[in-house]
């Protein structure tokens, strides 16, 4: 990797922004560390770290803003999984974790066979990494179920919480002109995540009229779906906890709100032969289903179910899916053990759907509807880069703001739309 002029210390200030291309020795980054595993808020520590090399098809990306997103709480818990060791495990040498799975920045280096990208670039980073000579990427199969399938930022090292992050070429897509770098650097993870669950699993996808319902309505995901679903001309049922969050789902373009409080039949689902338990259950099941039709304004069941909090919401989702239906689920924030009753799945044939983050095309997907003004970020708080850990203990809590977060890395404040703004703000 080379750099077209000297820079001039080892490492820069934040917000410091070199000439175009120069790159220091060692960076500022948000290091999780094995030794500090536990609660986000003091998993997370900044420390100057060397800056990455460049293979072949990687792109060095000077980061402006990083999203937050849930895989850094998993990863700064050190659970399910240790990411230091699974990587450590497969050969890299760094016993530390650089995480952050949402950026936007300015393209600052190229590896030599990058041909999408060029330095000066204002991009946005979606967080779908395979290896190059994947053989699903090859032979131009969906590359989400290759052998090589990472998650940037998660999985992979050198993720957005840092002044440079090492991503590879694919990844990179035009910034939209019009948001923030704070705006920009928030919706990708979630939003992708979303737009592959309602349009990757055919022939259950989004249509025109047909109702649909989405957990966690106000969530990251949740409001991507939410506004995913409106420009297809779809009907989505959000579902949320707390009054406050009711006018937000409407606004971003929910036919309805469920308060899930008013509702206690959650969790596992009864044995079905316990007669008590079970009807009790499917008591309140139906009570939700209710519900639904009365948010919805009409007698009819969701053709979608978007889940992602599992094990205490997957028993009524299967529930009341529509005969012929899909529930896709990408999570189990509380749990992961999916009990339902298959008496209802086969004979109403109904489909449980896995689906994990995104492809290029679908990343493609959301970032055109960004920039077609269709879907907005849903930006809800800003924090400084020393406040990584807080934000990711907030999300831990559940505890955040409605929609999504993202963090000022070398953007020095908030407002700021391109590389000459972002300079003449200094
Ligand atoms: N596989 C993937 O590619 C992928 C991608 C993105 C995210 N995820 C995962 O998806 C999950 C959600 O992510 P997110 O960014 O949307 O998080 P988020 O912004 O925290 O939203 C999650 C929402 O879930 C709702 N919720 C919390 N506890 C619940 C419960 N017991 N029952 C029903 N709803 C509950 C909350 O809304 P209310 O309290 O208002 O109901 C919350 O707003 C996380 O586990 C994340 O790791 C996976």
């Amino acid at each position: 990797m080379s750099s077209p002029a000297t820079a001039t210390r080892d490492v820069y200030e934040l917000g410091e922004v070199p000439d175009l291309g120069v790159i220091p020795e060692r960076m500022l980054a948000q290091l999780i560390r094995p030794e500090r595993f536990g609660e986000p808020r003091d998993a997370f520590k900044e420390e100057a770290v060397h800056v990455p090399e460049l293979g072949p098809h990687d792109v060095l990306v000077y980061v402006m803003a990083a999203g937050v997103n849930y895989n850094n709480v998993w990863a700064a818990m050190g659970i399910p999984i240790d990411v230091i060791k699974a990587r450590m495990k497969k050969g890299e040498k760094e016993p530390f974790h650089i995480g952050g799975s949402d950026a936007s920045g300015v393209v600052w280096a190229t590896g030599k066979d990058v041909t999408n990208v060029k330095v000066g670039d204002e991009v946005v980073v979606h967080c779908g990494m395979w290896d190059h000579d994947d053989p699903f990427a090859v032979a131009g199969k969906d590359p989400m179920f290759g052998p090589s399938f990472r998650i940037w930022g998660y999985e992979s090292n050198w993720g957005s919480f840092a002044q440079y992050t090492k991503v590879q070429d694919h990844q990179c897509l035009p910034k939209p002109a019009h948001l923030t770098w704070e705006e920009a650097a928030a919706y990708m993870l979630v939003g992708a995540t979303a737009y592959r669950m309602l349009y990757g699993w055919p022939p259950n996808v989004l249509k025109p009229g047909e109702p649909l319902l989405v957990w966690g309505g106000a969530g990251g995901l949740g409001s991507m779906a939410i506004q995913i679903a409106r420009a297809a001309g779809a009907r989505p049922v959000a579902v949320v906890s707390g009054d406050s969050k009711n006018e937000f789902c409407k606004k971003l373009g929910a036919v309805g709100v469920i308060d899930r409080r008013k509702f206690d039949h959650w969790g596992k689902l009864p044995r079905w032969s316990d007669d008590i338990e079970y009807n009790l259950w499917l008591k309140g099941a139906r009570a939700f289903g209710a519900a639904f039709w009365e948010a919805l304004g009409e007698k009819k069941n969701p053709t979608i179910v978007f889940e992602h909090p599992g094990e205490t919401t997957i028993p009524t989702s299967c529930f009341m899916v529509e005969t012929g239906g899909m529930v896709v689920i990408c999570a189990g924030t509380t749990g992961y053990n999916a009990t339902l009753d298959l008496r209802y799945h086969w004979m109403r044939q109904k489909r449980l759907q896995g689906s994990h983050f995104a492809n290029d095309e679908q990343c493609k997907g959301i970032n055109d509807l960004v920039i077609a003004g269709k879907v907005d970020p849903c930006l809800s708080r800003v924090f400084e880069f020393r406040e990584t850990g807080d934000c990711h203990q907030l999300m831990r809590d559940n505890n955040h703001p409605s929609g999504n977060m993202s963090i000022l890395v070398n953007a020095p404040r908030r407002g700021l739309k391109n590389l000459a703004e972002t300079r003449a703000a200094r």
